[in-house]
């Protein structure tokens, strides 16, 4: 394999409600970060996977992923961008591609993460995974009123993993100042072109209450 795999763990999921760590609640009874490891293990090209974990659990998180890959644990940060740039600093020498991948998208397809790494390796130096916007979206003030429908046809609902040759990751996070939640937003301030391919709904991140119980009837029927 010739991609190496960041995957930041370290978030709380406030907007899932109290509880643990979001990584570490339990979708049809494991953690969301076993799930979406033993997926990224399941893809050929991955070589290597460095999870960001919340900084309280790293013992814990490295007993339970032993069982479902080799994995390097490393402690994430307060930011997604810190966890991601903690994750990037204990990547092996070796990888020519990096994915950057969240925890809390458990169900993405192995098949997504390939697609992500070969068009990578096919030429491009970033590549993010991406769906349609769907729903008809306005833009508002600050007291709701509607200012301007947007053209919906030119959005994109981003998702991970992103992709990256090596160098372009680091570079971006070298020079990033104020933090984004996603790593294409770094690239693009380099003026590197970041490259669309078609994502996947199984890619859904876990987000809110809503997400879990879907993710949990996309499992039961056997995805
Ligand atoms: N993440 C991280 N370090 C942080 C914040 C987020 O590693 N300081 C990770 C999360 O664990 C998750 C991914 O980034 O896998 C995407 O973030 P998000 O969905 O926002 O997760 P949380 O930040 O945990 O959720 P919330 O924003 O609701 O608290
Ligand atoms: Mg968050």
């Amino acid at each position: 394999g010739d991609v190496a795999v960041l995957v930041p763990a370290a978030g709380a999921g406030v907007r899932l409600g109290p509880g643990r760590p979001k990584a570490l609640r339990l979708l049809a009874g494991e953690p969301l970060l076993v799930h979406a490891v033993r997926r990224l293990a399941a893809a050929g090209s991955v070589h290597s996977i460095v999870v960001a974990a919340p900084a309280a659990e790293l013992d814990a998180v490295r007993r339970l992923l032993a069982p479902v890959a080799p994995v390097t644990v490393v402690a994430g940060g307060a930011e997604r961008q810190a966890s991601v740039a903690a994750a990037l600093a204990a990547v092996p020498a070796g990888p020519d591609i990096v994915l950057v991948h969240d925890a809390a998208r458990a169900l993405t397809p192995p098949a997504l993460v390939e697609a992500v790494a070969a068009a990578v390796r096919a030429g491009d130096d970033a590549v993010i995974p991406v769906l349609p916007v769907v729903d008809t979206v306005k833009e508002v003030d600050a007291a709701e009123l509607v200012l301007g429908t947007v053209d919906r046809s030119a959005l994109r609902a981003v998702q991970t993993p992103q992709g990256f040759r090596r160098e372009v990751l680091t570079a971006a996070h070298a020079v990033a100042a104020d933090p984004l939640t996603d790593d294409a937003g770094l690239v693009e301030k380099l003026g590197v072109p970041v490259r669309c391919v078609p994502g996947s709904e199984y890619a859904l991140k876990v987000t809110r209450p809503f997400d879990l119980a879907l993710a949990e009837h996309l499992l039961a029927a056997g995805v």
